[in-house]
């Protein structure tokens, strides 16, 4: 039988992995890491930038980006340094690009999606797409426990500060739901 500083220390571990979150998420232009910077700072958490090793720059790459995502194809990610597998929830953040995920967060989560306990979604986009992006990402990973659209024009301005709270507040532990029930 454990004592009892023994059983203190074991269950300060078991609590601290418990809220283990890992913020993972990809931006071509900015937006979606504000956002995530926003949440990340706020949450305390882990975060991870999905990079790939495709070129994204310019007219050529918003039109490799614009055919990755009409046609859902993968593309080469850059190595990693987190293991999802080790954080019980995921929050994971995704440009809109054709009314989809983009291709890099999706190449990801399609590599992870056994390793994923607890998802949360957030997105960013111009004007619509954001509800397409959450049934994809939901159809890959299972329900998302949260999930937060936003539009350029709302992080450009700072207007998006009460909704990122919002949804940081739905993350904290207590009022977590998971995954189906
Ligand atoms: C290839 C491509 C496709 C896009 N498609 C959409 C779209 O379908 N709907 C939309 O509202 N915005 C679309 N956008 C705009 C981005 O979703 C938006 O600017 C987003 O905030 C960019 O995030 P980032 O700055 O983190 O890269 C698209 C942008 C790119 C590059």
């Amino acid at each position: 039988m454990l004592g009892s500083a023994a059983q203190a220390a074991s269950m300060h571990v078991e609590v601290a992995m418990a809220n283990r979150i890992l913020l993972a998420y990809s931006s071509r232009t900015g937006h979606t890491r504000k956002v995530a910077m926003d949440i990340a700072s706020a949450l305390d958490c882990d975060v991870e930038e999905i990079r790939d090793r495709v070129g994204r720059g310019g007219p050529l790459g918003y039109a490799r980006s614009s055919l990755e995502a009409i046609a859902r194809f993968d593309t080469l990610l850059a190595p990693t340094r987190h293991d999802p597998a080790d954080y019980d929830l995921v929050v994971i953040g995704t440009p809109i690009w054709f009314w989809s995920l983009s291709s890099p967060v999706r190449t990801w989560v399609r590599r992870h999606r056994d390793d994923l306990r607890k998802v949360a979604f957030f997105c960013t986009c111009g004007s619509s797409g954001g509800q397409r992006a959450l049934a994809e990402f939901e159809a890959l990973c299972g329900e998302a426990v949260a999930s937060l659209v936003l539009t350029d024009r709302e992080i450009d301005s700072g207007a998006h500060a009460a909704s990122v709270a919002a949804f940081v507040g739905q993350l904290s532990p207590r009022s977590r739901r998971t995954r189906g029930g």
